[in-house]
């Protein structure tokens, strides 16, 4: 049978029009071949296959997606922490209050704000903090953002044993839970939702009262495992 050059024949009959072939099979004395109408269970049968083939696929893709299958680290701790440690932060202690009554406060630098609206934001808690059980029971808490003059609570909420809020001023705040004075800025936060990752849960708090004391005392930062405050670029 010759062959056709379908580019050729295109420009030898630029106009020519696609002819559709129907095809009707005949038996062999050229008469319809009557097709058995179609079995409703095979045809169900067919589409459960089709379905689970799917959902196999799918399922297989998502295993294999890259957020389950990191590559191992080609660095230790210490060199994560080395990295880490170039991204400055702000310092926090958040605070909440025991259904004891008793006052509890961590100083973190792991806050960050996630959605404006709502207005969330979130920070994380190592599992081992002796914290964790109130942090997670409770309803609500509050992120105090420090000022550089604050540096002594920074480090007392961090270290102390004892009972971190002897002498230490602060007030009520609508929900309850203790605002540290002088604090720069206060987010009274719902204690939203947790996720469990690694050796940290994060917390997301809902921010339902947040205000600033507006004095232009600078704010205490965090950078390579040290304490600074900011200086003006311009
Ligand atoms: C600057 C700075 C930032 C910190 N950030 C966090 C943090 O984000 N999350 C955390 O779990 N611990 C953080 N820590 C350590 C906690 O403040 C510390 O482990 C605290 O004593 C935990 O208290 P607890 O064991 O009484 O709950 C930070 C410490 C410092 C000095």
């Amino acid at each position: 049978m010759p062959s056709v050059n379908v580019r050729h024949a295109r420009q030898a009959l630029p106009h020519a029009r696609p002819v559709v072939v129907q095809y009707r099979p005949t038996d062999a004395s050229g008469g319809p071949i009557s097709r058995p109408a179609p079995d409703p269970l095979q045809s169900q049968l067919h589409l459960i296959q089709r379905f689970t083939i799917l959902t196999c696929a799918s399922l297989a893709r998502r295993l294999h997606s890259p957020m389950k299958s990191a590559a191992q680290p080609n660095f230790d701790t210490a060199a994560f922490r080395l990295a880490l440690g170039e991204f400055a932060t702000g310092v926090t202690i958040i605070t909440t209050r025991a259904e004891s009554g008793q006052l509890i406060g961590i100083t973190a630098s792991s806050f960050n704000s996630v959605s404006l609206a709502p207005p969330l934001v979130l920070w994380s808690l190592a599992k081992r903090a002796s914290s964790m059980t109130v942090f997670e029971a409770n309803t609500h808490y509050v992120v105090n953002v420090l000022a550089a003059s604050q540096l002594a609570l920074c480090r007392r909420f961090a270290t102390l044993k004892g009972d971190r809020f002897a002498g230490v001023a602060h007030a009520a705040g609508d929900t309850g839970m203790p605002i540290l004075d002088g604090a720069l800025a206060w987010f009274e936060c719902h204690n939203r939702s947790r996720y469990d990752e690694g050796d940290h849960v994060i917390f997301v708090g809902e921010v339902e009262r947040c205000g600033v004391t507006g004095d232009a005392r600078e704010p205490l930062v965090f950078h390579r495992g040290g304490f600074h405050t900011v200086d003006p670029l311009g």
